[in-house]
């Protein structure tokens, strides 16, 4: 169901006015049904600006009735049009009621009210956010509009036997015909994007969990029946969530049942409504015979994301859709802190960070690039962005680390406390961690203004008579569209310096008092600065933006041997990581320029990661991040012109030569990694982190070793470890492969998520006739074109992590996604609008690519009919430069 075309006109950040209109209550009836649901809302207005008309929003619902304080209007008393109810001579107080009816069974495009699964065995839920809760009912369908909700839900008890809204149950009865009602009245004022209700025939886990506060909470996991026995983890996740949002933040639960349901017809990964989370099934449901080790950290992490938002975004929501960013970023920013604290923080940050490379810096190169608080839109849908969403948790990262742990969380609690029970803006928040702290921090607005990543140059010299080492820091950031010139961002960049006996030095700036502290924190506020260091005696190595301290591309003059000196031993987990892949993309560089990487430099980086393996002590994880050569996408982002297809041969030369010089190595610890059973606990997942890493270089070493794989393959004792195998035999082509992918499709028929999981392994093999399979699988009976998570699993996969076969010189990548794009559009146009986004770097293509991507997009753009969601994304994309 497509109804709007063409683009949305553009809202403006500068253009934003209070609300003329707010609304005390409202009161929803709603009568279920996949065909025909009717919607009764009855609110009570209070006018806040005198003579401003009052104008309901609405989306794709039938309207039936308009009354004002009980009298029925007649047609002629209000103007309607596609997206309005405009009522007016409305007086202060009045009640507005208004009767709709909806269809939920044909709403594919998963906004408002919608069917999941089939008429017959499927349920109804709602998605609200950004603007979906206009599809349900007229409103002011705005985040600072805050009203308190009562809902009473009618359905048929047969088919729809579990209902439930957000909110304190309130009543529940029989209607005599086979129908049934329940009532729920949600205390806490809400924004209509966190609205939810859900109607159908669940199975359900209980557990409790009792506040700090002392509050009695009973946690519910509903899921159809095939799916329950799945949900252990999740409960798991998040008792642990609510304890540690209280002992990290001091934030508690506010009401006395907290309920999630899964399902699998989602567009993004999980909801926050309130009290009533929504979650897609693929972040919810984790045993180890369905769901991988990475898999089940998701849903630990998601389940936090989901639940913080309670405070981050709930208790304290938005002013506007201009300040996503304020909820979001905010949030992965303590979910993020959630899983490193109870799994693990390297690992967890590798992965940040490695996200940030391949999606954000992309985004911030090309034309789609936007600060994280954007300051225009023409459709919203299109801004639940890296930049917004991982960019904006890196700035609230920042400030942890500039504020310190105790004094980020002075300032957030200042912030609930100031804020609780409204909408506020990026300002605000600032404003908050700022006087908690006796600081001015607005000089991070612009952390928040401007696009683009800043290139931060750091320059060292030791000067022995003085006994002194001084770095240079000078920051540059390029310009994006629309924004030609930048200004200087607050950069913190975390320092230590490691003497010739490889010790981390004591740190003391010029004319400051003595401290023991080996790492710093220095800020650069301005263009550049230098900062002396004293009493350095010899030559230091530099360790710098330890942790990933800022989301900045560093590039420093430092030597090999120091790279591969903190690759070896700094005592930041992260900085050594960060170290081997700084070497790994100067091989990459030189592979790709001159077909042949240095050879004394591989021999170093190849020798650092060789000792690395023997180390005992490591982490198996972090030993399996520095195995692992960055992605086609994350090191071509700095080459212009670029042939995907000589980025994959350059960094297959690398990743081989790797290889092959640790063979010997890579067999023994593939070995002594042997048999850990099934736990999920962090160690037994790092050990098969690290064996799998070693399989699949091995295989890449000498394909002989593929009977490793096969064993491997037929040995696994869980997904994690019979997936990984099923890659290395799709890689190295073994005989066999096509039979296993059969089979394991046979074995797991009827499990959707570990079929997406299949469908993405066969997307994203490296290898240009990745691109026939997929379209060949576009036919597979598991594939449904309105199903997200298949489309992503597939097409996304194959679009957006597969630029080897995407960018097939002869453009049948692209026809392929174009079709299917199009194709989606008129089914679920927020799902062709995302996987549009994979032509957005055409510009910086060789100029074959970059005229087969352009012809693609304007097919697109030609085509009538497509929904301003798409439209945006085309818009943006093909703007001049
Ligand atoms: N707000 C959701 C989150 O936690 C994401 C989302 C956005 C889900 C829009 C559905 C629709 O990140
Ligand atoms: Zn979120």
């Amino acid at each position: 169901m497509n109804e709007t075309v063409g683009a949305k006109p553009t809202v403006f950040l500068r253009d934003y006015r209070p609300p003329a209109w707010c609304v005390g209550t409202i009161e929803l009836e709603i009568d279920l049904d996949a065909d025909a649901t009717v919607v009764t809302a009855r609110t009570t207005l209070q006018q806040a600006l005198p003579g401003v008309e009052l104008r309901f929003d609405l989306a794709a619902l039938e309207l039936l009735e308009v009354r004002i304080d009980g009298r029925v209007l007649a047609a002629a008393e209000y103007r309607l049009d596609e997206t309005s109810l405009a009522i007016p001579g409305v007086h202060d107080g009045a009640i507005v009621q208004t009767c709709v009816r909806i269809a939920p069974a044909r709403n594919s495009a998963m906004q408002g009210l919608y069917l999941s699964g089939t008429r017959e065995h499927g349920f109804l839920l709602t998605q609200c956010e950004a603007e979906g809760f206009r599809h349900i009912t007229p409103f002011l369908d705005r985040s600072d509009v805050l009203a308190r909700y009562t809902v009473t839900l009618r359905a048929e008890r047969a088919r729809y036997p579990l209902l439930l809204a957000n909110g304190d149950a309130d009543g529940a009865g029989d209607l005599g015909d086979g129908r049934h009602w329940a009532r729920f009245v949600d205390p806490h004022p809400k924004p209509s994007y966190l609205f939810a209700l859900v109607a159908g025939r669940f199975e359900s886990i209980e557990d409790h969990f009792v506040t700090a506060e002392g509050r009695a909470v009973r946690l519910l996991i509903h899921a159809e029946a095939d799916a329950i026995g799945r949900c252990g983890w999740a409960m798991q996740c998040l008792k642990l969530a609510m304890r540690w949002d209280e002992q990290r933040f001091g934030r508690c639960y506010d009401l006395d049942a907290f309920h999630i349901v899964a399902t699998h017809d989602f567009t993004m990964g999980a909801m926050e409504n309130k009290g009533l989370n929504i979650f897609n099934a693929k972040y919810l449901l984790a045993d180890p015979a369905s769901a991988t080790d990475d898999d089940h950290r998701h849903v630990l992490a998601v389940i936090g994301h989901e639940y913080f938002h309670n405070w981050s975004g709930n208790r304290v929501t938005c002013r506007d859709w201009f300040q996503l960013c304020l909820k979001e970023g905010l949030t992965v920013y303590r979910e993020q802190e959630f899983e490193s604290d109870v799994a693990s923080r390297t690992l967890r940050r590798i992965e940040d960070v490695r996200l940030l490379w391949r999606a954000q810096f992309s985004e911030d190169a090309g034309p789609l690039a936007h600060p994280v608080r954007p300051d225009r839109y023409s459709e919203i849908n299109n801004f639940y962005t890296a930049t917004v969403y991982e960019k904006g948790a890196e700035i609230a990262r920042m400030l942890g680390v500039v504020l310190g742990r105790d004094g980020f969380r002075r300032g957030l609690d200042l912030y609930f406390e100031r804020h609780d029970g409204t909408a506020a803006t990026v300002e605000d928040l600032l404003a908050a961690l700022g006087d908690a702290n006796e600081r001015d921090l607005s000089a991070w607005l612009a952390w928040y203004a401007q696009a683009g990543t800043p290139v931060l140059h750091a320059r060292g010299h030791h000067d022995p008579r003085r006994r002194c080492y001084e770095l240079t820091l000078r920051q540059h950031t390029p310009a994006t569209p629309g924004q030609p010139y930048k200004q200087p961002v607050p950069i913190p960049v975390a320092v230590a310096l490691y003497g010739a006996d490889g010790a981390a030095q004591r740190l003391r700036l010029d004319g400051e008092a003595g401290s023991d502290a080996c790492e710093r924190v220095l800020v650069l506020g301005a263009e550049s600065a230098t900062f002396r260091f004293v009493d350095i005696e010899s030559s230091p190595v530099a360790s710098l933006l330890r942790g990933y301290s800022a989301p900045v591309r560093l590039v420093q003059d430092s030597t090999a041997e120091e790279l591969a000196a903190l690759a070896c031993h700094d005592d930041d987990g992260f900085n050594r990581w960060f170290a081997a892949d700084t070497l790994a993309r100067r091989l990459f560089a030189q592979a790709h320029a001159e077909g042949e990487p240095d050879a004394h430099l591989l021999s170093l980086w190849t020798r650092c990661l060789g000792a690395m393996l023997d180390e005992r002590e490591l982490d198996p994880a972090l030993a399996a991040e520095m195995l692992t050569v960055a992605d086609s996408a994350s090191l071509a982002d700095s080459l212009v012109d670029v042939d995907p297809e000589a980025v994959h041969q350059a960094r297959a030369r690398i990743e081989t030569a790797l290889a092959s010089a640790l063979e010997a190595r890579l067999l023994a610890r593939y070995r002594a990694l042997h048999g850990d059973g099934g736990s999920i606990d962090s160690r037994a997942q790092a050990r098969r982190r690290l064996r799998n890493t070693c399989l699949a270089a091995l295989c890449r070493a000498d394909v002989r070793h593929r009977v490793l794989a096969q064993a491997h393959y037929a040995g696994a004792h869980n997904l994690t470890d019979r997936l990984a195998a099923l890659g290395v035999l799709l890689s190295v082509r073994d005989a066999g492969v096509d039979a296993a992918l059969e089979g394991f499709a046979r074995h797991h028929a009827g499990e959707p998520l570990v079929l997406d999981k299949w469908f993405s392994l066969q997307a994203t093999e490296a290898d240009p006739r990745a691109c026939d399979r997929v379209a060949t699988l576009l036919a597979h009976r598991a594939f449904r074109w309105t199903n997200p998570n298949n489309v992503f699993a597939l097409l996304g996969a194959f679009a957006l992590r597969n630029p080897r076969a995407f960018h097939r010189a002869d453009g049948n990548g692209y026809r392929l996604v174009a079709d299917a794009i199009l194709k989606l559009d008129a089914i679920t146009p927020q799902v062709a609008a995302r996987l549009a986004t994979a032509f957005g770097a055409w510009r910086r293509h060789e100029p074959l690519r970059r005229a087969l991507m352009h012809r693609e997009l304007d097919r697109m753009r030609a085509r009538e009919r497509i929904s301003p969601d798409l439209a945006d994304i085309l818009a943006r994309s093909l703007a001049a430069e």
